[in-house]
């Protein structure tokens, strides 16, 4: 016996990649249902090689529902998700809505997996922001070794982060500089995206800090250790998908950048490429599909006594929100629910 599994935004980049790696992973399905929003009632999506037919959110019983992964946004989420969790269904949701609930595990499957427990208190479970999963799986045996003291993050971060609308704005932009006839005005980012970057994600909050570098702070706080200091600063660039991250670690205690390699070489969910020679290592449009988070440019700080920097990349649909949600789905299945 199987789950019944929903996926509300099903249309949107993350439900569509939470479908294929539902069937990619052979998740133990016994009846699946894709929800959107009323415009996209009908509409078509793929789950392995089947084509199930979008139903309307709003009018959707949960009753008898087991899991439900949530890749809406936090204005739907937060009229559905407390529906489904008072149905019984438990949510897994993407957006940052139940992030930072007290009430609420925040799960990267690597890093925090013996916090699913605490899912019951709401039944509801969060999925961390894209550049916060990433880091965390890489930081996370380094931390076991060496104990992290502070971290200093640059991101490079995709427009598929932004969703559809965000694809299309990179694609159209793009095209329109070549076709000067159709101009494209920046509209869901700041400033013109193509052939360009942006110094800022979401909005920005009074320490002059953008609310997505706020999050990676929070997030990293609550995942892996609330003692690990964190800076960020979150850029979006012209990739459509994968996000980049450069990464500066000060350590308590010392960690030579050729143990760092080992260690990371075994870690779960970690690809270490790292040949230290042209080309060798990871870029975003090599990880667009891949479940691993990749790691590369080990080396030493010599500006502090125990420093490491490295380069860090995932595919920001796959770990960075849709895997993850399925890795939690997962967790729930083998260690809470226990069907299938
Ligand atoms: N993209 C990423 O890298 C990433 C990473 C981590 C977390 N997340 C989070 O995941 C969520 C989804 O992101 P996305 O990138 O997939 O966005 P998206 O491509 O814009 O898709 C949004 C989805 O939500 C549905 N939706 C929106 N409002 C709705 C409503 N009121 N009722 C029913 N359905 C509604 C849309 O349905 P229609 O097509 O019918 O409008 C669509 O299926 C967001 O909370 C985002 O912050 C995204």
């Amino acid at each position: 016996m199987g789950y019944k599994v929903v996926v509300a935004g099903a249309t949107g980049n993350v439900g569509r990649e939470m479908l294929n790696i539902l069937a990619e992973r052979e998740f133990p399905v016994d009846e699946i249902v894709a929800l959107a929003s009323r415009k996209s009632l009908g509409t078509e999506v793929s789950f392995g090689d089947k084509t199930l037919k979008t139903k309307d959110l709003d009018t959707f019983d949960f009753t008898g529902w087991d899991i439900a992964l949530f890749a809406v946004g936090s204005d739907a989420t937060k009229i559905y998700a407390p529906k489904a969790a008072a149905a019984g269904c438990v949510v897994i949701d993407n957006s940052s809505l139940y992030r930072y609930d007290p009430d609420v595990p925040l799960i990267v499957p690597e890093v925090n997996a013996e916090a699913i427990h605490g899912y019951a208190k709401k039944n509801i479970i969060a999925n961390p922001n894209c550049s916060t999963a990433q880091m965390v799986v890489a930081l996370k045996p380094l931390h076991d070794r060496a104990r992290i003291k502070r971290v200093v993050v640059a991101t490079y971060q995709s427009v598929s982060g932004a969703g559809k609308e965000g694809m299309d704005e990179l694609w159209n932009q793009t095209k329109s500089i070549y076709n000067p006839v159709d101009d494209v005005p920046a509209k869901k980012f700041q400033k013109q995206i193509a052939f360009n970057v942006i110094p800022q994600i979401d909005v920005f909050l009074d320490s002059g800090e953008t609310k997505e570098e706020w999050k990676m702070v929070a997030e990293t706080k609550k995942i892996l250790d609330p003692k690990i200091k964190v800076t960020a600063t979150c850029v979006r660039v012209p990739v459509f998908v994968g996000h980049s991250e450069a990464i500066n670690i000060e350590f308590e205690d010392f960690l030579d950048w050729q143990e760092a390699q080992d260690i990371l070489r075994e870690a779960p969910g970690i690809m270490l490429i790292d040949k230290r020679e042209p080309g060798g290592y990871i870029t975003p449009i090599e990880c667009v599909g891949e479940y691993a988070t990749y790691v590369s440019r080990v080396r030493q700080d010599s500006t502090i006594d125990n420093g490491l920097s490295l380069w860090c990349v995932s595919d920001n649909l796959r770990k960075g929100a849709a895997l993850n949600a399925v890795q939690i789905a997962e967790l729930l299945g083998s260690k809470v629910l226990k069907k299938g």
